[in-house]
């Protein structure tokens, strides 16, 4: 593990344009997804991202080979040669590996899967994917940390998840698209990188009904008849959130090339609450033109506004530190709720060393604004946590030094280029030794 640090130190106003990267949790599905058929599959819109090597490397051991052909393109082989076992060193750094189980239960009919890791926040257990499947006709043995999944072929079924959980729904869906006869996923989680993940498989060939809906009908094809396909990633609205937080603190005036408004909409309400100016700028009215993106301004302190963490179209949770950092340096009291997550408010003691007033209990965080932050040593608990510590470094008096860089790298495609591209005084550099 590298020990490099974010160095930040607080600058004027943020001006000019910063492109949004794809989205890294809909590339990771993507490239799961390319399992489903052989052929060369060529994704563009690719955030360069740790994740998408660790994903890559899961999916060479599983017999599809990935090369990056452009800065933003990577070409994924599927000539055929498939074994259907994840093994652990690789699945255990990322959730997302997870993400191949519906692809080879579907195709392949057996999988040997160790269970997967990715960010610590409580548990994050499989039920609902594992119950999904099961309801398919598959059967499931867990031993030594390890899920072996069997199944003849699988076949439709009616499935209500308990919770629209983003990832059993793209495993269901995964698994659908080769099982016998219909499948109708009922309360399925309807982010945009879901919606990405139906459009990609319905270009390889995959019948599916319902996208961008809670209801998700699925026609099964016999296995061999999908065929690879090229896909652009959706921009990364997390990202996306990241660069409007850092415009929100620091002041200034930006351009989001690609960041989609009707991907974020209720965040931008709130944000709008909190006193942020946002406007869709170029192509469609509803943002979708790729060419367009998003203008922000912000001026003055910002306002507190209460927040509570829902699955989308709600304030998603990976939101939830960078608003925590906007509330910190804002004119009064707000109270954030995380309903997805246990344990999600590591970072908050990360920020109280940088001076935010902030009490945590259980689900809710009670944050009074103070009018400056003051730099200090802070360390990354997790990806969407270090790149609010970094955000916070722009708001804070001084120098802030982030540590645990890696974990930023896992989901920011050159978060600090981006930032010092706009004006930010910010830097990485080696831990002393
Ligand atoms: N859950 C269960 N049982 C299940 C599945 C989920 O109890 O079978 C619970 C989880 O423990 C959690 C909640 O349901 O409390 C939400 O889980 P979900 O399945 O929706 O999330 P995920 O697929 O594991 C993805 C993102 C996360 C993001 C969540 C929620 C990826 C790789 N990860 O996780 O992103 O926080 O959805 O939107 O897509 C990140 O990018 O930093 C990140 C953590």
């Amino acid at each position: 593990m590298n020990d490099e640090r974010i160095l930040i130190r607080r600058a004027g106003p943020l001006r000019g344009e910063v492109a949004i990267p794809g989205a890294k949790n809909s590339v990771l599905k993507l490239m799961a997804a390319t399992l489903l058929a052989d052929g060369t599959s060529t994704l563009t819109n690719v955030p360069d991202i740790v994740d998408v090597g660790i994903m890559g490397d899961l999916l060479a051991a599983i017999g599809v080979r990935s090369e990056r052909v452009g800065p933003d393109t990577v070409r994924m082989v599927n000539d055929g040669n498939i074994s259907p076992v994840a093994p652990y060193e690789l699945v255990e750094r990322i959730r997302a590996s997870i993400n191949v189980l519906g692809p080879l239960l579907g195709r392949f009919g057996r999988v040997s899967l160790s269970l997967p890791g990715g960010d610590d926040f409580g548990s994050r257990p499989i039920d609902m994917h594992l119950k999904g499947l099961e309801a398919m006709g598959a059967t499931f043995e867990l031993r030594h940390g390890v899920v072996e999944a069997r199944a003849e072929r699988l076949h439709g079924a009616d499935i209500t998840l308990d919770f629209p959980s983003v990832g059993a729904t793209e495993n269901i869906l995964t698994a659908a698209v080769h099982a016998k006869g219909t499948t109708v996923i009922d309360n399925a989680a309807r982010e945009p990188e879901i919606a990405d993940l139906c459009n990609f498989l319905v270009a390889m060939g995959a019948h599916i009904g319902g996208i961008g809906s809670s209801t998700l009908v699925i026609e099964g094809v016999e296995p061999g008849q999908l065929h690879a396909a090229d896909h652009q990633v959706v921009p990364d609205r997390i990202q996306a959130a990241t660069y409007l937080a850092a415009v929100a603190v620091s002041g200034g005036e930006v351009v989001l090339r690609g960041a989609r408004a009707d991907h974020m909409e209720m965040l931008l309400r709130r944000f709008r609450d909190m006193g942020l100016s946002i406007t869709t700028i170029g192509g469609a009215l509803d943002g979708s033109d790729a060419g367009g993106g998003l203008a922000v301004w912000a001026e003055g302190r910002l306002r507190s506004i209460d927040v509570a963490t829902l699955p989308y179209p709600g304030i998603a949770t990976d939101y939830k530190p960078l608003i925590v950092t906007m509330l910190a340096v804002a004119d009064g009291v707000g109270i954030v709720t995380e309903n997805l997550y246990p344990g999600r408010f590591r970072y908050v003691e990360e920020l109280q060393r940088l001076g935010a007033d902030i009490r945590a209990d259980g689900h809710h965080a009670v944050v009074r604004g103070v009018p400056q932050l003051s730099g200090a040593p802070v360390r990354a608990p997790d990806i969407r946590a270090g790149a609010a510590l970094v955000v916070a470094g722009l708001a804070a008096d001084g120098e802030t030094s982030v540590a645990g860089v890696h974990h930023v790298d896992r989901g920011y495609d050159d978060l600090v280029g981006r930032l010092a591209a706009l004006g930010a005084d910010i830097e990485r550099v080696d831990a002393p030794a």
